[in-house]
């Protein structure tokens, strides 16, 4: 590509989508980023999001803090980013709210993806890597740490977001890119930097 572009890593919990962003954005000399948290603002909502204490939180109002992360970090980290020529990783888009709140939580997809697309003043992944590892997993990961609200849904909801996540990838083999994750790290590292020199040339 002639320009810079804005590559995301998506996937469940305990995918090891972290690590691979982190690699794959040192060796493209790319700015690092993530949602949600990637800004100050960002760091406030996403505390706000994770606190197990919170108990009530409506499923539209959750939606919309998430969407209000992300308009502040497109705002402030990615836009400015790519103006500068400079190419993006962000563990996490807005490809997550469409899996999370809306397969997992049951919200609307078409609602989700006009606020944001608003939010994110349309500016899409180019390119969506989305980690896969098999069910058990990502449980086990899970059953070592502290969960936060989104950990605690239970295994259906989980279920239902990665069926999102496949339903999403299936559809729009041009933007999207399925990898097993499930195998050594350097290994899944060198798959993903192989899929995006043949698909963005970098
Ligand atoms: P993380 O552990 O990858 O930072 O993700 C934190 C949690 O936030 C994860 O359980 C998924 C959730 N999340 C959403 O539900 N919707 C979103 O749009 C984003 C970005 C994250």
């Amino acid at each position: 590509m002639d320009r810079p572009v804005y590559i995301a890593f998506e996937g469940a919990e305990g995918c090891g989508k972290s690590t691979q962003a982190r690699r794959l954005a040192a060796d493209l000399d790319a700015i690092h980023t993530r949602e949600t948290g990637g800004t100050a603002i960002g760091e406030r909502l996403r505390a706000i999001l994770h606190d197990t204490s919170v108990t009530d939180l409506d499923d539209h109002a959750e939606a919309l803090i998430i969407a209000a992360d992300r308009a502040q970090h497109l705002a402030e980290v990615v836009r400015p980013a790519l103006a500068a020529g400079r190419n993006v990783v962000s563990d996490r888009s807005v490809y997550s709210t469409l899996a999370y709140q809306g397969y997992g939580r049951g919200l609307p997809l078409d609602d989700l993806r006009r606020i944001n697309g608003w939010a994110i003043g349309d500016t899409w992944p180019d390119l969506v890597v989305l980690l896969r590892v098999p069910e058990h997993v990502t449980r086990d990961r899970m059953s070592r740490r502290e969960l936060d609200r989104f950990e605690r849904a239970g295994d259906e909801f989980h279920r239902r977001v990665d069926d999102g996540f496949v339903e999403m990838a299936d559809a729009d083999p041009e933007h999207w890119v399925v990898v097993d994750a499930s195998g050594p790290i350097d290994t899944v590292t060198a798959t993903i930097r192989s899929i995006v020199r043949e698909r963005l040339g970098l």
